[in-house]
């Protein structure tokens, strides 16, 4: 059984340190039989990945792991904030080169979500409400296939010492509705992101209720991401990942391959 990690970042990303060859040799070694790596492609000016984006430099990288052998090699990208920088971000990589391109939010305006700053000077609610609302312009935006992380904040909250066992389907039904039925109808997969199960947090990012929703309202395409970025955590919680989608009720998981979504079984 070959499982998939969708979310793996090399050194080519300035706050990854991994080279791709090392984490195909590393993936086989570990049942993980493809590897959807990603490359942060940040427009924001404060972001701390801004300008670092070198795509032959990363394609490379790649290709080099594809020869040495492992996993098998998947080219995507993590792009930040879709919604307001997808016009820039467009210019700076050639679309056939990749097998799917993933849209990231990581900044409601000037504020870094996933740092406790915003949550200690502003209310949480209002902030989180403002997540989703611009997470529905991402996927409104369309250009992705896969939205990353979705509920990523409560990495800001819980730095901030806040409690984060909300349940956004209940505090923003309708909002929630709008955004993973809108992924739906645009065959955008949410992504199952498990870097929050080795952080104080404790959560996957979207919770179990985002994932049950997604999967009432007839959601299929799901995928799992580590978020790696360091050989301590690699490939950490996919089985995890694989049996709370069980949980939701979901059947298989999935990668892309030059843009188009393929079905896995989860077991
Ligand atoms: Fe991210």
């Amino acid at each position: 059984m070959q499982h998939n990690d969708m979310h793996v970042h090399t050194s080519s990303s300035p706050d990854a340190e991994i080279p791709a060859s090392r984490l195909c040799l590393l993936g086989a070694g570990a049942g993980v039989g493809r590897i959807g790596f990603v490359a942060h492609l940040d427009l924001h000016p404060g972001d701390f990945c801004h300008g670092g984006f070198r795509e032959e430099e990363y394609l490379a990288e790649l290709d080099l792991a594809e020869k040495a052998g492992g996993s098998s090699v998947l080219r995507g990208l993590e792009i930040g904030e879709p919604h307001r920088f997808m016009a820039g971000a467009v210019k700076m990589f050639s679309p056939e080169g990749y097998d799917f391109i993933t849209g990231a939010l990581h900044w409601l305006g000037d504020r870094m979500i996933l740092e406790e700053k915003p949550f200690l000077c502003e209310e949480a609610l209002p902030l989180i409400e403002e997540y989703y609302r611009q997470t529905l312009s991402i996927v409104r935006g369309g250009g992705v296939d896969i939205l990353a992380h979705m509920g990523i904040f409560r990495r800001g909250m819980a730095r901030a010492g806040l409690p984060v066992d909300i349940d956004e389907t209940l505090l923003f039904p309708g909002l929630l509705s709008d955004i993973l039925s809108t992924m739906i109808e645009g065959g955008i997969a949410l992504e199952l992101n498990t870097s929050g199960l080795r952080r104080p947090e404790r959560t996957t990012y979207p919770t179990l209720p985002v994932l049950k929703l997604y999967h009432e309202l007839g959601g299929h395409r799901v995928t799992i991401g580590s978020d790696t970025h360091r050989e301590e955590h690699v490939f950490f919680g996919l089985e995890k990942g694989r049996d709370l989608l069980e949980l939701c009720g979901f059947r298989g998981y999935g990668y892309f391959r030059l843009r188009e979504y393929v079905h896995c079984p989860l077991h």
